[in-house]
Parts: structure tokens; sequence; C-alpha cells
């Protein structure tokens, strides 16, 4: 049976998977060089079999799935329904054929040991329940010396994108109980902490890269908000919190924030997020 937190954070997802289809392209412009990264570091190639876990609205799989050709495949994995038939519905809309769908949890992969090249998850193993499970679950469907890679944040003091939305409605609601933006985005922001889970789930070559990158696309601040206010769970929540009166002054107070962010007349926010990497041993 799954908890009843882990089944409330799916729900939230579930709701969530609209907006992140809502929002696709920007989001994939936006955290595009995540996907570069975590190609580059498990070294994706053209005819390699790849697994995503998490893949959410369908990144990296649907980049993935270019980089490996038609002689190669895609399984896209993901626990929520509505996440999977975004990214299903955007594959097909995009002729692609060499992805397979699977609703499943990172916990319990319905695939064969030693079945994948290599694993990837972006933005996806601080959500999962049990990530030493997950991580060895993950090096066990992978063949013999196959990679793992994971993109997760870096610091929220880093990561402006979110702290300059999630600071000033937090100061709003002082005296609620403080539930940071997406309590488990910065779960793995401190340096090694996913690298150790890495190792102790048996991967070995484990590796740790910074990943410094600007989030940058083509919107206004109001296109910001609205994106930033839909997209994330724990903000939709928070924004229900405030009175009609606070709305405007914590919109105000955001944008007054952001403005620099915004100088060239489009969006560019510094950046930090972490590349963890490792292999599975001979076995
Ligand atoms: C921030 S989204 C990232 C989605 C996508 N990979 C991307 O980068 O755009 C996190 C994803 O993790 C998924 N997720 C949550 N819990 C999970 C679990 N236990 N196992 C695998 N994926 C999970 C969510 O459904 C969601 O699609």
């Amino acid at each position: 049976m799954i908890p009843e937190n882990q089944n409330k954070a799916l729900h939230a997802w579930q709701t969530s998977a609209r907006y992140w289809d809502k929002h696709r392209d920007l989001i994939t412009k936006m955290f595009a060089p995540l996907t570069s990264g975590l190609v580059e570091q498990a070294q994706i190639g053209i005819g390699q079999n790849v697994l995503d876990i998490g893949g959410g609205s369908g990144e990296p799989s649907l980049t993935i799935s270019r980089i490996v050709g038609p002689t190669g495949s895609v399984t896209y994995t993901d626990p929520v329904a509505g996440m999977l038939e975004s990214a299903q519905a955007e594959a097909a809309r995009r002729g692609v054929t060499n992805i397979h769908f699977r609703q499943c949890s990172a916990n319990d992969l319905p695939f064969e040991t030693c079945t994948f090249d290599v694993a990837v998850g972006r933005l996806s193993a601080m959500f999962f329940a049990d990530p030493i499970a997950a991580v060895r679950e993950a090096l066990r469907v992978l063949l013999e010396d196959g990679s793992v890679a994971f993109a997760v944040w870096g610091s929220s003091e880093a990561n402006p994108f979110f702290s300059t939305v999630t600071n000033v409605i937090d100061r709003f609601l002082e005296g609620y109980p403080q539930d940071s933006d997406a309590p488990d985005t910065f779960r793995f922001a401190v340096p090694d902490k996913l690298a150790e889970i890495l190792e102790q789930a048996d991967a070995k070559n484990v590796i740790e890269r910074q990943l410094d990158f600007r989030i940058e696309a083509a919107i206004s601040f109001e296109q910001f908000w609205k994106l930033r206010t839909e997209m994330s769970d724990s903000l939709r929540e928070k924004m229900g919190r405030l009175t009609p009166a606070q709305l405007p002054t914590v919109k105000q107070t955001v944008a007054d924030a952001a403005r620099k962010y915004f100088a060239s007349g489009t969006m560019s926010f510094p950046a930090e997020a972490l590349i963890v990497t490792g292999r599975k041993s001979a076995i």
C-alpha cells in the first residue's frame, strides 16, 4: 500500500501535470542545460537504450530519443498518470516512435535485471520515496558497467528562480508552519548528499559535478509570475492562504525583488544544479 504522505505528493503532481503541459515549451527551454548536462555526464549516444525515471511532461526523454536515434530507445517512466499522458501525447504529436511509456515509481521498476545502458532522472530524484532503494532499482535494471545520472537543484540561495518568489510569500505567511517551496526541491542541495546515497546503493565511480547555468526565456515578469505560481503545488497552496488584499502587495514585492533578472527585457536567472553519476559494477 502507498503511504498517505506519498499518495498526497503524487496527487499534487497529478494536479501539476496540466500546468507542466501548458508551460511545456518554456520549461523545455529553461531547463535544457540540465538535459545537456545529463547527456554529457552519462555519455549518452547513438543506439543506446536509456531509462528515464520520473520523466514528467516528457523531458529528458524527448531530447534523448533524438540523440539515441532509431537504433536506440528510451523508456519513459513516471508514477503519475497525468504526467505520462502529457508526455505520450507530445511524443505522438512530434511523431516520435522510439519512446516506450510505463507508469511506475522509481522504487519499483517493472523491468528485467540488466536491461538498459543508462538510467537518468532530471529533477525527480528529490521526490523518490526511498532514494537508496530507488538507486538500487536503477542499478539493478542497468547492464554491467551501465551509468546512472541524476540532475538535482543546488541551494535555494543559488537559485533565485525559486527563492525570489518563496522568500517574499513566506514573509507574508509568517505564523503559518513554514514549508519551503516544494519541500523536497532542495532535498539534495547539500553537496555530496546524493552522491553518498549512490555509494550506499553500491554504485561505483560516483562523481558529483556542479552545473552553473542561466534559466533564460524571452518572457516578461508577468509571464514568469504566472509560470511560477501555476507550476508549483506548494506555491499554489500558499497563494490560496494569502488574503485578497495581500495578493497585489506580494506580487509587487516579488516584482521589485526580481527586477534585476529582467533588466535586459527578458528573463535571465543564475542557477545551480548538481549532476551526480555512478556506474553499475561487474556482477
Ligand atoms: C520536477 S518534476 C520533473 C519532471 C521531468 N523529469 C522534468 O525535468 O521536466 C518531478 C517528477 O518526479 C515524479 N515523481 C514523483 N515521485 C516519484 C517517484 N517516487 N518515482 C519516480 N518519479 C517520481 C513526478 O511525478 C514528476 O513528474
